[in-house]
């Protein structure tokens, strides 16, 4: 059966889509992703499979001028990869639809699966006290993560669920139109600017990410183990705070 030039143009603007995301390659075919390995962290920069070999994906291309609530809907009950027959609850991201500030963490885990919401467990109450330390309310950023499911036993995301899922991302961020985005840890930070550097050499500085500042930094799960690490979070969130013109709060009482 011949293929339509409405199909081809949709999926040239998927991977299109996808390769703004940061993926240059997508898996071969379904039936050989479970023989895949999980990528190691530093190894979430795709290697090797050209895109001509694309699977039929579903195409996700952004409209321009879309809102959170039409990427929301796009996204409906989604099962374009295996996560979404696992989940409890798909994991949007909450915040606010103008944020100035996006924070873009890996995936959620066990209690964001079970709430709806990004990072509400121990690492996510930490980010929160992060936030809070930066001026802000929770509520007044955007919190987000590249995959929008849980990883069952919280393992490595999988190649082809990156490769479906963080187009989904890149649209939310462009539909808020942040000053700042924070990368909170490897995974996210590698992703989303397509290397396999490790974070200890990605933080401390700005990155771009399609024209927005972003600063990677450690993930706030790392911090609960190595509290002795957040300095370097500190430091990194005094740049963010500086270049949005954000004076330290002052302290109360
Ligand atoms: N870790 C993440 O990367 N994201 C969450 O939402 C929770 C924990």
């Amino acid at each position: 059966m011949g293929v339509d030039g409405e199909t081809i143009a949709s999926l040239r603007r998927y991977l299109e889509e996808l390769k703004e995301t940061g993926v240059d390659e997508i898996p071969r075919a379904a039936a050989s992703r479970e023989e895949q390995p999980v990528p190691p962290p530093e190894a979430v920069a795709p290697a090797s499979v050209p895109a001509s070999s694309a699977p039929v994906a579903e195409p996700q291309a952004a409209t321009a001028g879309e809102t959170l609530d039409d990427i929301r809907r796009d996204l409906g009950e989604c099962v374009r990869c295996q996560l979404g027959k696992q989940r409890t609850n798909l994991v949007f991201g909450v915040g606010n639809p103008r944020a100035r500030l996006v924070f873009i963490g890996e995936a959620p885990g066990r209690d964001e699966d079970l709430k709806g919401e990004p990072f509400v467990g121990e690492a996510g109450q930490l980010l929160t006290k992060i936030i809070q330390a930066m001026g802000f309310a929770r509520d007044e950023v955007y919190i987000c993560n590249v995959l929008k499911c849980r990883p069952p036993g919280n393992r490595n995301p999988h190649h082809d669920e990156i490769v479906q899922c963080a187009p989904f991302m890149l649209r939310q961020v462009r539909a808020i139109g942040p000053e700042a985005v924070v990368a909170l840890g490897t995974f996210a930070a590698q992703t989303l600017l397509a290397t396999k550097e490790p974070i200890s050499a990605l933080r401390g500085r700005f990155h771009d990410y399609h024209g927005i500042p972003l600063m990677p930094t450690f993930h706030p799960a790392f911090l609960v183990r190595y509290p002795e690490r957040k300095r370097e979070v500190w430091d990194d969130m005094k740049q963010v705070m500086a270049l949005l013109g954000k004076k330290m709060p002052t302290k109360k009482g």
